[in-house]
């Protein structure tokens, strides 16, 4: 199973979808970048996400904040009290790890010793995990600002703006996506645990009597979205996370852990946050409806890990078949909908007609160019990407008017109109 992460990460960097940072430069440790083909990946899950959970919603409405926000924000969210994971450090070799990840099995009795050189560890202390910054010239502590580890206080700091711009009611949702930095104590697993990294959430504000009800609705919603990046559910387990182990503001959690390579870990998590952020900002409850008293709404929070969800994708996608590698990812997560070749690129009929509808193509759908290598070599290329659809275009083609169609996971072939390619492929493509 670890080699699995192996391939990904190998196949991830040759073919351009995820690069080690600064690499030139030697890399930064646990830095990592999206290439041509997981930006579009990437971009690919956070539209669908977007469009799911707020466009087609009417009970969801966007924001776009700023990464970093005034200090008092992580005070009154008790970020910077609370925002922590313990740390312990190896007496010998001076190895830091996160004591609550080496303390195995549960429950959590043992004294674990240091697994690099077999040393004992120092009592855990409280580390706090808020990357610090200076604004403006001066290093000093008037000028001390946080990049935000969650995107969350945006949606609570902008709950009055959007209710006044807005008219929403209850229930309604807050949702945005974007960066949030954590200075990790034990980064890796490739895109699994970055001290930068994406995020897509929203905080549904509801009354106190309903919470359950939401809770179990978003649970199974998130379920469902689930199923819309391809995860097969049978990896994913819902756990109830116990008192004494929630982060300071949830009454009740459930993470979604998948089974990846390296153990079954954290994916997505749902948290009821009760009223206790909107409580910490707001002097007077801030939501009232005509002819009631105001009130704080209780927020159901559902949290999804933009990079572990590409991260997700990749392994379930990623198939080894007798004479090919394929990435089978569901059609609207691919990075190119379709390929076009010439079925030979010595021949200018041939590349001019290719030419002719890829130029076209390219008007509606991200479309690949191949003319290199044999068409057999530009399948298996097509195919480790995820490509759903490769058009050929050969000398009946310059007759008939028409290409063919290969499909990546039948690799069945079929004979398509030109005039007709585009409908077609709209239509294919829904799946
Ligand atoms: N507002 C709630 C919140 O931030 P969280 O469980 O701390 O909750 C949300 O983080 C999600 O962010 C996680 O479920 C996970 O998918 C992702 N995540 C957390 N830390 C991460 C890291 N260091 N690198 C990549 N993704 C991370």
């Amino acid at each position: 199973m670890e080699d699995l992460m192996q391939k990904i990460v190998s196949l991830a960097k040759r073919r351009g979808f995820v690069f080690p940072g600064s690499e030139i430069y030697g890399g930064l440790a646990n830095s990592l970048d999206y290439g041509p083909l997981g930006v579009e990946l990437k971009n690919n899950i956070a539209q669908l996400w977007w469009k799911r959970f707020v466009q087609t919603r009417n009970d969801m409405v966007g924001i776009d904040a700023a990464l970093i926000m005034n200090p008092k924000v992580w005070e009154a969210s008790g970020h910077l009290k609370e925002f922590s994971d313990p740390l312990v450090e190896c007496k010998k070799c001076h190895k830091r790890f996160r004591f609550d990840e080496i303390v195995n099995p549960k429950p959590k009795t043992q004294n674990p010793k240091c697994s690099d050189c077999g040393g004992d560890l120092t009592e855990a202390k409280q580390f706090n995990l808020m990357l610090k910054t200076f604004l403006g010239p001066a290093e000093e502590q008037a000028n001390i600002a946080y990049f935000r580890p969650e995107i969350a206080q945006s949606m609570f700091v902008n709950f009055k703006q959007v209710l006044d711009t807005t008219r929403r009611k209850l229930p309604f949702g807050i949702a945005s996506q974007g960066k949030a930095f954590r200075n990790e104590i034990t980064p890796g697993n490739f895109i699994f645990r970055t001290r930068e990294f994406n995020l897509m959430e929203f905080e549904y504000f509801v009354e106190e009597k309903e919470w359950k009800k939401w809770f179990e609705y978003w649970q199974n919603e998130m379920r469902e979205w689930l199923k819309d990046l391809g995860i097969n559910l049978k990896k994913i387990h819902e756990n109830e996370i116990p008192d004494g182990e929630r982060a300071h503001y949830s009454k009740r959690t459930v993470d979604f852990e998948y089974e990846y390579p390296f153990g079954q870990k954290e994916l997505y998590g749902l948290a009821y946050r009760t009223d206790f952020d909107l409580r910490n900002h707001f002097k007077e409850p801030p939501y009232k409806e005509e002819g009631a008293d105001a009130f704080y709404p209780h927020v159901i929070e559902p949290t999804f890990g933009l990079d572990r969800s590409v991260l997700a994708a990749l392994l379930e996608a990623y198939s080894e078949e007798e004479s090919r590698i394929v990435l089978k990812l569901p059609f609207k997560l691919a990075p190119y909908k379709a390929a076009v070749f010439p079925l030979l690129a010595n021949k200018p009929e041939l590349v001019k007609k290719a030419k002719e509808i890829y130029d076209s193509l390219l008007k509606d759908f991200m479309v690949a160019w191949d003319a290199r290598g044999n068409i057999g070599k530009r399948y298996y290329s097509q195919d480790e990407i995820g490509t759903p659809f490769c058009l050929t275009v050969d000398f009946d083609s310059l007759e008939k008017d028409d290409v063919t169609l290969r499909d990546r996971d039948t690799m069945k072939q079929e004979r398509i109109k030109i005039k007709d390619l585009a409908d077609i492929l709209n239509d294919k493509l829904k799946n």
